[in-house]
C-alpha cells in the first residue's frame, strides 16, 4: 500500500467544477494541512483567504480580465477574437468554482542578523539576500500550497494552483483588504471535479533523478 504516492499521483489540476458547496469544516481542514508545511526560518510567511462570496469572486474576475486586456492591448491588432476569448477564460476560470482560496506571502526575516549585516556590507540588499538563499519565502509558500492541494485531493475535491491571476495582484490585494506588505501569490479554485483529467506526459525518472 503506497497511500502517499497514490494521493500525490491522483492530484491533478482541475479547471471545471460541479455546482456543489465546499463546507466550512473541509476548508478548515485544508488550511490546517497547509500551515503545517515547513517554512524557511519557521517564518510561516503565508496568509490564506477562503472566498465563497460570489460578489467578491466576481470583482476579482473582472480585475483579472481587465488587467489581461490592458497587457494585450499593445498586441491587439495581431490577436484573433478566439485567442482573446480563450485567454480570458484561461485566466478567469477560477470564478466558476464554489470556493476560491487566495494565497499571500508575508515578510520573512532571516534568523541570523549577524549574517544579514555581513551580507549587506558585501553590497547585498534584502532582495539580493533572499535570492542568495533561494527565495526561501516563496519556497515555503510552495510547500504550504502542495499540502493544501493534497488535503483537498484527500477529501475528494479538485483544485488548480493558478499564478496567472497575479497580473491583477494589487487589485486582488485591495479587494480582499489585505495588509500593505502582503504579496499576492496565487488563486486556487476548489470544488468537486466536473470531469476526469487526461493522463499527463511525465518525464522519465532517469531524466530527473540519479543515484550515486
Ligand atoms: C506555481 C504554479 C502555477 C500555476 N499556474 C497556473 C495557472 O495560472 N493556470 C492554470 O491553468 N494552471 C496553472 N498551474 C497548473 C499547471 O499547469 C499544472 O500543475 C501542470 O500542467 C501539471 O498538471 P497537473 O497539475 O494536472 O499534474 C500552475 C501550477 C503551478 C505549480
Amino acid at each position: 500500500m503506497n497511500r502517499f504516492l497514490d494521493l500525490a499521483a491522483e492530484r491533478r489540476s482541475i479547471r471545471k467544477f460541479q455546482d456543489r458547496d465546499v463546507p466550512d469544516e473541509d476548508i478548515k481542514y485544508f488550511i490546517e494541512a497547509a500551515v503545517r508545511a515547513p517554512s524557511g526560518c519557521n517564518s510561516q510567511c503565508w496568509k490564506f483567504v477562503a472566498i465563497k462570496d460570489r460578489e467578491i469572486i466576481k470583482r476579482i474576475e473582472t480585475a483579472v480580465i481587465e488587467e489581461l486586456d490592458k497587457i494585450l492591448e499593445i498586441k491587439r491588432s495581431q490577436l484573433s477574437e478566439d485567442y482573446l476569448n480563450s485567454k480570458r477564460k484561461a485566466v478567469s476560470f477560477f470564478a466558476k468554482a464554489p470556493l476560491v482560496i487566495a494565497v499571500f506571502m508575508t515578510k520573512a526575516e532571516f534568523y541570523d542578523k549577524t549574517m544579514v549585516l555581513a551580507l549587506k556590507e558585501r553590497g547585498l540588499d534584502d532582495k539580493g539576500i533572499m535570492d542568495l538563499f533561494a527565495n526561501y519565502d516563496l519556497l515555503s509558500i510552495g510547500a504550504a500550497v502542495e499540502n493544501l492541494l493534497l488535503a483537498i485531493q484527500e477529501k475528494g475535491y479538485g483544485a488548480c494552483w493558478m499564478n496567472e491571476p497575479a497580473i491583477a495582484a494589487e487589485r486582488i490585494k485591495e479587494i480582499l483588504e489585505m495588509d500593505k506588505d502582503d504579496r499576492f501569490i496565487s488563486l486556487i479554485p476548489v470544488g468537486v471535479p466536473a470531469y476526469t483529467p487526461r493522463d499527463k506526459k511525465m518525464k522519465e525518472l532517469s531524466e530527473v533523478f540519479k543515484m550515486l
